[in-house]
């Protein structure tokens, strides 16, 4: 619960930090793929934040259930608002919790939504954690990855090392984060029989929007 404190203070500025570093990149991965997403009809999301690919999501899946998980009651309080405009209220429950204890209820979701999450934790921790938030998904069930990712080489390699130093020292000062290197997301999710379908990439190859399915149903 160390970054409780932090996010809430954060909630009402996020969407402007934001803009001020990445202008419009980040939202516009956050809905990147939602239309190559399938069908999902129970949907989990972790860490949404403000609510903003949330409100988006209920707006593209008109049918769509979500249980929306976050340590933060003040980001928690922000997506209510979100979703109370666009009069999705009935079709959405919201969990305050700290997700490295919360346990999915196995097979129950069409949708993982991951949305600049994973990198709130270190490799280790993600090891211990992500195959129980992945034992949400049922069989067909999709894992949706929006996130930073290390470019691999050349000018944007260093250029997202500079970014995601300066991220990583503004989110330690403000969330108590502990850790100073992004783990290789897309390389935990293969090592966990996880396969990319879907791909776009932004901001110099810092930013990444990706959709995985299981190796087995490919
Ligand atoms: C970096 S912010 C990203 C917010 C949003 N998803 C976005 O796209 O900008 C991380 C979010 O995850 C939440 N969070 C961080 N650690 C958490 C944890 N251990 N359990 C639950 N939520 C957590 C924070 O409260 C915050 O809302």
């Amino acid at each position: 619960m160390r970054n409780l404190i932090g996010y809430d203070r954060l909630a009402s500025v996020y969407a402007i930090l934001e803009w001020l570093m990445f202008g419009r990149d980040l939202q516009c991965a956050r809905v990147a793929l939602l239309d190559k997403i399938p069908s999902a009809n129970q949907v989990l999301i972790l860490g949404d934040g403000d609510g903003r690919l949330l409100t988006e999501l209920l707006i593209h899946f008109p049918r769509a259930k979500v249980l929306s998980v976050d340590q933060s009651s003040a980001m928690l309080k922000r997506q209510d608002h979100s979703v109370s405009l666009v009069k999705a209220i009935d079709r959405i429950e919201f969990c305050c919790v700290d997700a490295t204890t919360f346990k999915p209820e196995r097979g129950k979701y069409d949708l993982l939504v991951l949305p600049f999450f994973l990198d709130c934790f270190d490799a280790p921790t993600l090891t211990t954690c992500l195959p129980n938030w992945l034992s949400g998904l049922n069989d067909d069930g999709a894992v949706y990855l929006v996130d930073f990712v290390q470019p691999e080489s050349g000018y944007a390699r260093w250029r997202g090392k500079l970014l995601l130093w300066i991220m990583h020292a503004f989110f330690q000062i403000a969330t108590d984060l502990q850790h100073r290197e992004l783990a290789d997301l897309p390389d935990l999710l293969a090592t966990l029989g996880w396969q990319q379908t879907e791909r776009i990439d932004r901001n110099n190859g810092l930013v990444t929007s990706r959709l995985y399915v299981r190796s087995s149903s490919t």
